[in-house]
């Protein structure tokens, strides 16, 4: 039985070998000329070698070569091999029955001649894409049949042809994203040359037109209405004007509509939910105005409806949602839309997210919200909604909630007290709340410290008093907190220092990049102590300022030593700046304006290697300040207001005695009192032991985690 089936195998290998012999001596001759074209093209290029060689010509079996039956070259097709160098005009010339050309993500640069292209009449697929290709397009491309065009992230700049689309009546693809084109996307000037040739219109086939992120500038070509297979068009990131044409409702066929960040303004098309197969729509940041076109519900496969950003107005609660079953984000952020959350919106199922925020919507939140079971991100701020209470209450069981975002609305209410809220226990995945600018009164309640996953707290600009509760130190995930402009009291809680994000890297690095699922702008602008700081926001960070603290900076501050921020100014402060903050070596913003520190600037303070911020200005500090690079490259007024302070940056000189005498008395003071000395010893093991933990930690981890950290980052500016 075994053996039947071995020798039934040997025999199918056999006539494999056979077959594929047979196959392979009728392909592999190949034309010398196509041969010498190939090699004249590799001869061109720097590094690495591709290994053809010049010996038997037999080209038809290079790496990257397809030939057809008759041994003509179609196929080029070198992706990601690293080749560097000219792409030369005539290289590929001779090479007349190429059909594919497939050279993206090399190092190629040069320009695209026309001749480049002359012989190519057979080519049906071009993709140059990632390269460092430049100059301008060449006007049009010989072939008819070409399909696919992807010439996308290089540094082409000019105009793109409309010219370049005479020939393409087969086009199904053009990519020319990413690049720098400054021209006008005006097809219709070709009138002015007498040169009636249509551009897109021409292009009956064209399914995918992108040229995002590019400059360019002038209206949508109106023949672009011409071309009714278009299924996407994408022209995100340039300066593109006009109004979006009532005649986009001929391209039937059109799912995806990306024109973010241009300068498109007008009306949306009245018919516009005549595209019923619109999935993606993303017109944010454009000047469009008007209300929404009520036929809007007849796109019923719209998955993303992005409007953002524009002057749009009307009542919205007077669309009807209910037939949008696929609605997965809504975002209506800062625009002048009245009325209060439609109802209908609550019964798009898989909605996850929803951005309404800087509109002037009022209303409560209805417990109908609660059939949005994916529903992770909702940012209602800067509205009029009411009853904060009622919102919390019915907010909390919103299982997937991520991100709720809630500033400058329901402003001057109480904050949900822990009698408001009885029993709680919800928000069980909350990470991001944002409840600043709202005039809130009462205390920081004790529900909070049930919020297992929060990780950034913003509660500045309120009207909150009490203390800050000590149980926030024990979120094991918080990495941030902005209680600013507040009336909070008491001291600083030494419990604070210990939040394990703020103490151990690996645990910093379990931080899940966290992406917003819409774009989010100041929603933490309430703490921007510092405006200069774009990215301000996101920073492993205390921010208390602007309260009525009082007591001493706690020592053990010294062991959130991932810190970045910290800033205590405005408040009541006293004693000395302890030692102990230059063991915050990440810190790049420390604030301890405005209160009544004394004693002197430690030293150590010098070794702080990242900050970008400094101000211990309007204190009570003395001695002369410490010379260390960081500190003498801040401005005179981050130290002002110390009548007592000397050095550079001061103008105020050190009396070489006097002040020397008080740095070394404040020195002693903190070394050597006797009973102190224990405490010294367990600070150098606790520091020792701190110290240890961050040296490893870092050494497995740091690259990892910083590898996030920057992609989170990059995340949040893009949508900046
Ligand atoms: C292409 O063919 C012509 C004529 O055979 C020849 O003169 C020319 O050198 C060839 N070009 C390349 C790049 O091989
Ligand atoms: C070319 O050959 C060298 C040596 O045989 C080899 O190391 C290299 O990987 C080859 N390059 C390509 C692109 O195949
Ligand atoms: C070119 O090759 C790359 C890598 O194989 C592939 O991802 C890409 O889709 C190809 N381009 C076209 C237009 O087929
Ligand atoms: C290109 O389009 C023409 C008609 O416009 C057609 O005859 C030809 O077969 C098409 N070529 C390819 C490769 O699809
Ligand atoms: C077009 O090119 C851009 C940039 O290279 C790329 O991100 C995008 O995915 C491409 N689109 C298509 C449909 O290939
Ligand atoms: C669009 O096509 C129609 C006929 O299908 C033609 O009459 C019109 O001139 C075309 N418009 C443009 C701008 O090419
Ligand atoms: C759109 O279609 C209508 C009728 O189907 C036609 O009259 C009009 O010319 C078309 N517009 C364009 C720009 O093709
Ligand atoms: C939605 O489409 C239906 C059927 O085509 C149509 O009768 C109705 O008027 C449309 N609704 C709106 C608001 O345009
Ligand atoms: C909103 O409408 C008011 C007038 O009602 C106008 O002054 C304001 O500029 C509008 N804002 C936006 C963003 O359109
Ligand atoms: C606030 O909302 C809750 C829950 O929806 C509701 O029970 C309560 O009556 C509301 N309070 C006011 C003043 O509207
Ligand atoms: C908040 O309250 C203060 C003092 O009561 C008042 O001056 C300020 O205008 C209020 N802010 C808002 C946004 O209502
Ligand atoms: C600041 O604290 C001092 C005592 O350290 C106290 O005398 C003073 O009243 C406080 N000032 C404020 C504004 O709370």
């Amino acid at each position: 039985m075994l053996v039947q089936a071995y020798n039934l195998m040997a025999h199918a290998f056999l006539l494999f070998l056979l077959f594929s012999c047979i196959i392979s001596t009728n392909i592999h001759a190949c034309k010398q000329t196509e041969c010498s074209s190939l090699l004249s093209f590799a001869s061109t290029l720097s590094s690495p070698p591709l290994n053809w060689t010049s010996i038997d010509c037999d080209c038809c079996h290079w790496k990257g070569i397809t030939c057809d039956q008759d041994g003509w070259v179609t196929r080029l097709h070198l992706p990601s091999k690293g080749l560097k160098g000219d792409i030369s005009p005539f290289s590929l010339a001779n090479l007349t029955h190429l059909t594919h050309l497939n050279l993206s993500h090399n190092s190629l640069y040069g320009s695209l001649e026309t001749q480049f292209f002359f012989s190519l009449n057979q080519l049906e697929i071009l993709d140059l894409s990632y390269n460092r290709l430049f100059g301008e397009l060449p006007l049009s491309l010989s072939s008819s049949n070409i399909k696919t065009v992807d010439l996308s992230s290089n540094r082409f700049f000019g105009a793109i042809p409309s010219s370049f689309f005479q020939q393409a009546s087969n086009l199904t693809s053009f990519n020319v994203s990413n690049n720098i084109f400054t021209g006008l996307l005006d097809f219709s000037s070709n009138l002015f040359n007498g040169d009636l040739a249509p551009g897109l219109g021409k292009c009956s086939e064209l399914q995918v037109f992108h040229a995002g992120h590019n400059y360019l500038s002038g209206l949508l070509p109106e023949d672009i209405y011409n071309a009714t297979k278009l299924e996407e068009i994408s022209l995100p990131l340039n300066s593109l004007h006009g109004a979006i044409s009532d005649n986009i409702v001929n391209l039937s066929n059109l799912a995806t509509l990306d024109l973010y960040y241009n300068h498109f303004g007008g009306e949306l098309p009245l018919n516009l939910g005549k595209l019923s197969k619109l999935k993606f729509v993303n017109l944010d940041f454009n000047n469009l105005e008007g209300a929404l076109p009520p036929s809007l519900i007849n796109c019923t496969k719209i998955v993303e409806l992005l409007l953002g950003s524009n002057n749009l107005e009307g009542d919205i609660s007077m669309l009807d949602f209910s037939k949008l079953s696929q609605l997965t984000k809504l975002d209506l952020r800062k625009n002048n839309f009245t009325g209060t959350i439609p109802r209908s919106l609550y019964s798009c199922r898989f909605l996850k997210a929803i951005g309404l925020s800087e509109n002037h919507l009022e209303g409560q939140i209805e417990a109908e919200i609660l059939s949005l079971k994916s529903l992770s991100f909702l940012s209602l701020g800067y509205n009029r909604f009411t009853n904060l209470t009622g919102a919390m209450k019915i907010l909390m069981s919103c299982k997937s909630l991520h991100a709720l975002l809630l500033s400058g609305s329901f402003v001057g209410e109480g904050i949900p007290s822990d009698d408001d809220m009885v029993d709680f226990d919800g928000f069980q995945n909350l990470r991001v709340f944002s409840l600043a600018y709202c005039n809130l009164t009462g205390q920081i309640p004790v529900w909070l410290s049930k919020l297992k996953n929060l990780e950034m707290l913003v509660m500045s600009f309120n009207q909150i008093t009490g203390p800050i509760p000590s149980w926030l130190g024990i979120l094991p995930r918080l990495f941030y907190i902005s209680l600013s402009h507040n009336q909070i009291s008491g001291e600083f809680p030494k419990q604070l220092c210990r939040l394990p994000r703020l103490l151990y890297e690996p645990l910093a690095s379990q931080a899940n990049k966290y992406e917003f699922e819409l774009p989010v702008f100041g929603f933490m602008s309430g703490i921007q102590v510092f405006p200069s700081q774009k990215l301000s926001f996101y920073r492993l960070w205390i921010d208390i300022s602007n309260n009525n603290i009082v007591g001493e900076i706690p020592t053990e501050i010294g062991q959130s030593h991932l810190l970045q921020g910290l800033t205590l100014g405005y408040n009541n402060f006293s004693g000395i700046i302890p030692d102990q903050i230059s063991n915050l070596k990440n810190l790049e913003i420390l604030d301890f304006s405005t209160n009544h520190l004394s004693g002197i600037i430690p030293s150590s303070l010098a070794s702080l290697n990242f900050l970008k911020e400094f101000n211990v200005s309007y204190n009570n500090l003395e001695g002369p300040i410490p010379t260390g690079t960081q500190l003498q490259s801040f401005n005179a007024s981050a130290f002002e207001g110390n009548p007592k302070l000397c050095g550079a940056p001061l103008l105020n000189k050190c009396r070489p005695n006097k002040d020397m005498d008080a740095n070394k008395k404040n020195n002693n003071d903190e070394g050597n009192g006797h009973h102190q000395l224990p405490w010294f010893y367990i600070f150098a093991v606790l520091g020792f032991i701190v110290g240890f933990w961050g040296v490893c930690g870092s050494l497995v981890i740091n690259n990892t985690w910083r590898y996030a950290y920057f992609r989170f980052i990059d995340n949040l500016q893009d949508r900046l």
